[in-house]
């Protein structure tokens, strides 16, 4: 089947479904200039995660992750949503389809597209902490300290290590989060995937959850993932380009 009857099908899935859930993985904000992690040229490939992004290193060397999220930053801040989150954003506000994001992604892209009902699952850089005293900072606090050149930041009550809540490997996903989402794929009848390797548990175990419920699944991916054999539809390619085409065929089926 080519790609524009695989369109047409993916615009019939959503035109027969009313609970919709997204699932989105790195894959979803290159367009908007923010790289993924494991296609070539990715943060991996730069930063290997073992050093930069694990708890149990951070407390060792935190230099190394605040360094990594220096670079990262500075292309987060100066993204924009892409066609791809702007098409979430439709089928949320014009549609009411979708129902809820469920985002591996803590670019806040998606909430700057207009979606209202995000839980980010591998958290989020908004908020950072001090690990001594519990401290809370917003993020412009935490990156005038890094503009000072203090790398990592220090906690200016007790000088105790600051962290971004985002999760690092070894670290729990934040439960409350996760139980959400859990229910939010249960509630579905459609879950679109879009722009995930689907190779990092316990987030990947959400999608298992869809196919082990009988959900009608939709991906948009570059490359192929392991639930592709699960999907009603699998669509290879750009979600910045697939996924407004998809909507576009939506208009023309419901007018
Ligand atoms: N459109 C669609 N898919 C894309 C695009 C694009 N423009 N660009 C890349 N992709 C696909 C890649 O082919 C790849 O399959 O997106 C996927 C991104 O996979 P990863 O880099 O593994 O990112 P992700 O799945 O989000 O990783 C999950 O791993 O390292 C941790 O915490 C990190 O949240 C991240 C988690």
């Amino acid at each position: 089947m080519n790609q524009e009857d695989k369109i047409k099908q993916a615009a019939e899935l959503i035109k027969k479904s009313n609970y919709i859930v997204a699932f989105t993985g790195a894959g979803i904000s290159v367009e908007s200039g923010i790289p993924d992690f494991r296609s070539p040229g990715g943060l991996w490939e730069k930063y290997n995660p073992n050093e930069y992004a694990t708890y149990s290193n951070f407390l060792i060397h935190p230099e190394k992750y605040w360094t990594m999220h220096k670079e990262l930053r500075d292309m987060v801040i100066t993204a924009q949503p892409n066609p791809a989150h702007l098409a979430l954003a439709t089928l949320e506000l014009e549609y009411g389809k979708l129902k809820v994001i469920i985002t591996q992604n803590v670019d806040f892209l998606h909430s700057r597209a207009g979606n209202t009902k995000v839980l980010e699952i591998h958290g989020t850089t908004q908020t950072s902490r001090c690990l001594s005293c519990d401290k809370r900072f917003h993020f412009t606090e935490v990156e005038a300290f890094l503009d000072q050149g203090q790398i990592p930041p220090r906690c200016p009550q007790c000088e105790g290590l600051i962290k971004t809540n985002t999760i690092l490997f070894g670290e729990q996903l934040p439960y409350d989060v996760m139980e959400q989402a859990r229910e939010e794929v249960i509630a579905a009848d459609l879950l679109i995937i879009i722009g995930s390797s689907l190779t990092v548990y316990p987030a990947a175990a959400l999608p298992s959850l869809a196919v082990q419920t009988g959900k009608r699944i939709l991906i948009v991916n570059r490359e192929i993932t392991p639930m592709d054999i699960y999907a009603n539809v699998a669509i290879r390619g750009m979600a910045g380009i697939i996924m407004p085409k998809i909507l576009s065929t939506l208009k023309e089926l419901i007018n």
